[in-house]
């Protein structure tokens, strides 16, 4: 944990913007101050996580307009304001002259942010390529294996429609099978989990893909144990990390992964469009990446960043935004996701009508919950919460539950829960009005 002077120079300092000092300490004066009052304080997270003081500057950390209540930080998130500021500049300065500041000055700065990234999982820079969401770190895994017609990749039902997509077109181009299967909604059995996917396996299963963290209901999965039991069987475990990046507080060797892939738009507060993908040193050799690169590259993890040309803007301000996640220190973080959650959660659950399709163990969640009034319609809910209120959710309806998706910040206020509380509560005793 940094200290005061040591937080105030890992802002003032960060190495990704160090030799053009666009930051100036007073960006974010509240903050600053309440990150070095409490970084050697001996406070368990748990207890901060109730501090209003502390997270009042947190939240003014950010330009949100505070008119809406938004509670559907899963989809994207805002970045902080001094993400927002730093990418300002860094954009400015590269049209200055693009082929020199953007390539020969900031692009180079972009190794930084990779030691960044790898201290902060637990992983060698060796092993961090720096993408621009999910999607494309895992679809580098996904199309990065040579599959034969035939062949089986296995997951479930409640993957990520766009990388379930993935396997389909490759069932429509290479004729290999998509294998599916169904998870309890909430799973609080690790046991359970990994024989579900352990009975699924077979001589033709060739990959597993994963969340760590189900976008539908928050859902956390045994990761290491399903990647241990894999491995054993010769299967390497693609881990859909979108949700739990810098949202819970787990490193590599949590996980004990060999492939992850998550945004930076969502948890860390980063610029839209970054995102992160770890893989194992020993594995990067025989995964190929997306756009081709050279021979020379083969056993380089900056192979999956031969994207061409693209702004250096926005990968350097993630090193402000790591900066930032470090002060506030990231078990911290995740006690407040779940403080919040429960904040809400534990009130609704009064009511017997309200179901919860995610866990209250921490082990198995953490700030993003799915929830149902039984005898309302989840989309007219969204719909009356947005159209009365201007409180944002989003609707889930999966073919074995539904419910809406309710996911605050750092930056929300307990009012703004308050708020989004009493009018569930009069739908649940008035209904929707028609
Ligand atoms: C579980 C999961 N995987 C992958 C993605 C894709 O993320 P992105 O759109 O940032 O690539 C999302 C997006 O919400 C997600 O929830």
């Amino acid at each position: 944990m940094l200290d005061r002077r040591g937080f105030l120079g890992a802002i003032a300092l960060s190495p990704a913007i160090a030799p053009i000092a666009f930051l100036e300490p007073n960006h974010l004066p509240g903050m600053l101050e309440v990150l070095g009052a409490y970084a050697s304080s001996p406070a368990p997270p748990e207890r901060i996580a109730g501090d209003e003081d502390f997270w009042f500057q947190i939240q003014e950390a950010f330009t949100v307009d505070r008119t809406i209540i938004n509670l559907n930080n899963g989809g994207v998130s805002p970045a902080l304001s001094v993400v927002q500021d730093s990418m300002k500049k860094y954009l400015d300065f590269s049209h200055r002259a693009p082929v020199y500041n953007m390539w020969r000055i900031l692009e180079p700065q972009k190794e930084s942010v990779r030691k960044g990234l790898a201290e902060l999982f637990g992983a060698a820079p060796e092993e961090i390529a720096i993408t621009r969401n999910t999607s494309e770190g895992l679809q580098i895994c996904q199309f990065g294996f040579d599959l034969e017609p035939g062949d089986e990749v296995l997951t479930t039902n409640q993957d990520y429609p766009r990388m379930i997509n993935t396997w389909k077109q490759s069932e429509r181009r290479q004729g290999i099978v998509l294998r599916q299967f169904s998870t309890p909604v909430p799973a609080e059995d690790i046991g359970q989990i990994v024989s579900l996917f352990e009975e699924q396996i077979n001589s033709r299963t060739r990959l597993i893909l994963m969340c760590h963290m189900i976008n539908l209901t928050g859902q956390i999965l045994p990761v290491k144990e399903v990647v241990q039991m894999a491995r054993k069987r010769g299967i390497p475990v693609i881990v859909d990390g979108a949700h739990s990046f810098a949202h819970v507080d787990a490193r590599r060797e949590d996980l004990d992964c060999d492939y992850y892939a998550t945004s930076l738009h969502k948890w860390l507060f980063s610029p839209h469009g970054t995102g992160m993908l770890y893989v194992r040193r020993d594995r990067i050799k025989d995964l190929w990446p997306l756009m081709a690169a050279s021979e020379g590259q083969d056993e380089d993890i900056r192979k999956y960043e031969e994207i061409g040309t693209h702004p250096a803007a926005s990968f350097l301000a993630i090193g402000d935004a790591l900066a930032v996640h470090q002060g506030i220190g990231p078990a911290r973080k995740e006690a407040r996701m779940r403080y919040l959650r429960d904040y809400w959660a534990n009130r609704l659950l009064e009511n017997p009508r309200v179901r919860l399709h995610t866990s209250l163990d921490p082990r198995f969640s953490c700030g993003l919950a799915n929830m149902q009034i039984e005898g309302v319609d989840s989309a007219q809910l969204t719909s009356y919460l947005w159209k009365e209120y201007r409180i944002l959710v989003t609707t889930i309806k999966h073919d074995e539950f539904e419910g809406i998706r309710v996911t605050p910040s750092v930056y929300t206020q307990l009012n703004e829960l308050d708020r989004f509380c009493d009018v569930v509560e009069g739908v649940i005793k008035n209904g929707i009005p028609s």
